[in-house]
């Protein structure tokens, strides 16, 4: 039976050493919550990193290693220390991270990085090649494998490769600023579809493809010598039911995690104070900075919301060995510091900080408790934080104040649009979130909720499998011709 190989750098799954054996946790990001439920209810193989390297990794335990991801219908990639500095760490998310984000004066140009990104994807090419079955399909996520479209058409070109970039596709005056710019374009068109969470990242694409490879694009196909390679967006949804089951059964919960005793008693001492909520990688795109010193400008221009509003930040360690995420990370903890100690009298601190990952069930009591969502990226593919606060308010109250930077502004209209470099407007969005009256948040909620219900991960998945199936059709087409 023909198979998807799914292919993305990092696993759904991570794996640690604990005394002596292999543990597996949940990988967090965007790319693997969604896709995890595109794989757990497929046939198909998932192909990725474990998040060990080889030096890790006793030779006693290799074996449990790769017992471990075979459970889960997945492969692994060995990686070794050297591979993720210079890969990883290196160009993955020094430059192409940064550069996408527009955060151009954080990208660095090595070419030793280079060079490990390259042989990585090669790497990941040989295993993919080796699991490669007649009439499989390939879709290749994220800007790690660039690379690996083209190293796999070159070996098996009857093979269907799909690619989907979970980031954002900069413009072309920033992409151009890449000294491998032509060798990462020449990379993606090795697929026969690349996928977009937006048109605005696909036209970029686009246009960039014409000017630096001066190849012939039309509304949204390339033309190659030999085959069409089709662009096209496709927004990335929730795994809907997920959430809204998880948030319904919450509602009924009798034993209560220890997080949400917590919540509810600081609801119980102050009936009428809110929360607004956040959660996030530990990551610069994310705006996290930014939103800390709007909620403190929000306390001085609107005093009255002193003690009767608290900041609950959920912050996740993301790529702690790159220097800008240690800088963010101490400008954090020094922002709470200096606010908490700021404003907070004896029965009021006006940020909860958690900088640690939690299991899903606390994400619903976060979720599910707090009465604002306030996200402010200052860039974001999509952001499907977003969508998950949306659908697990069940009974649909709840406001969702959203930076205009994010993909999922898009598709998210009724939610309070903001630009996160506006403080004014953040401290406004902010009032009139608090203050909206509730048949209002359930209109703009009802509206929400449709939408996301029904572009959930599935269709998206079913959408772009549908999308890459008929790029066959083309190709059959021109070779007829
Ligand atoms: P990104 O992909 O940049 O990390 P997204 O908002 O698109 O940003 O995706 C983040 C994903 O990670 C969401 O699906 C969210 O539920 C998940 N997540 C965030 N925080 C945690 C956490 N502490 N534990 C587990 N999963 C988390
Ligand atoms: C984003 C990226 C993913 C990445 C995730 C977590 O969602 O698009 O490719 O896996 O962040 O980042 P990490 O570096 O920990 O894999």
């Amino acid at each position: 039976m023909s198979k998807t190989i799914i292919i993305s750098n990092r696993l759904p799954l991570q794996l640690k050493i604990e005394n002596h054996k292999i543990e597996a946790t949940p990988s967090v990001g965007g790319l693997a919550t969604g896709m995890k439920s595109v794989h757990r209810d497929g046939n198909g193989v998932w192909i990725g990193w474990t998040g060990l390297t080889e030096e890790e990794i006793p030779a006693d335990l290799v074996d449990d290693v790769v017992e471990a991801t075979i459970q889960e219908q997945c492969v692994p990639v060995s990686l070794n220390q050297d591979d993720i500095d210079g890969f990883y760490y290196g160009f993955s998310n020094r430059t192409i991270w940064p550069l996408f984000h527009y955060f151009i004066e954080y990208a660095e140009f090595e070419k030793e990085s280079w060079q490990s990104y390259k042989r990585v994807n090669e790497k990941y090419a040989e295993v993919v090649l080796d699991n490669i079955e007649e009439g499989d399909t390939v879709w290749v996520h994220d800007y790690q494998l660039m690379l690996l479209p083209a190293l796999i058409k070159k070996e098996r070109p009857d093979v269907q490769i799909g690619f989907f970039l979970h980031i954002p596709f900069p413009s072309y005056e920033v992409f151009r600023i890449l000294p491998w710019r032509e060798e990462i374009l020449k990379g993606l068109l090795g697929s026969d579809l690349i996928g977009f969470h937006t048109y605005d990242y696909q036209r970029h694409f686009l246009s960039s493809v014409s000017r630096i490879l001066r190849h012939e694009v039309s509304f949204n196909e390339i033309t190659l010598k030999d085959r069409m390679i089709t662009v096209n967006s496709f927004p990335m949804g929730i795994d809907y039911k997920k959430f809204a089951d998880a948030a319904e059964k919450h509602d009924t919960a009798k034993n209560q995690s220890e997080l949400q005793r917590r919540l509810d008693l600081h609801i119980d001492s102050t009936p009428d104070a809110k929360m607004i909520l956040s959660i996030d990688r530990l990551d610069y795109s994310k705006g996290i900075a930014n939103r800390i010193r709007a909620y403190e400008y929000f306390l001085e221009k609107y005093p009255q919301f002193k003690e009767k509003v608290r900041l609950v930040m959920l912050a996740v360690p993301s790529r702690s060995n790159v220097p800008q995420y240690q800088l963010l990370k101490k400008e954090v903890d020094e922002l709470v510091g200096r606010i908490n100690g700021k404003f907070a009298s004896v029965s009021w601190t006006p940020i909860w900080y958690f900088y640690r990952s939690m299991p899903f069930e606390n994400l619903i009591d976060l979720y599910t408790t707090c009465e604002v969502a306030l996200l402010t990226p200052i860039r974001d593919g999509m952001n499907l934080v977003a969508k998950e606060y949306i659908a697990t308010r069940t009974n649909k109250t709840g406001v969702l104040i959203l930076s205009e930077m994010a993909g999922a502004a898009q598709e998210m209209s009724e939610a309070v649009i903001i630009n996160p470099n506006n403080f004014e407007e953040i401290a406004d969005a902010l009032k009139l979130a608090i203050e909206m009256p509730e048949d209002e948040q359930i209109k703009r909620n009802k509206f929400l909720q449709k939408r996301l219900k029904r572009y959930n991960v599935e269709k998206w998945a079913e959408d772009f499998m549908n999308a890459l199936y008929e790029t066959t059709h083309k190709s059959d087409i021109v070779e007829a011709v």
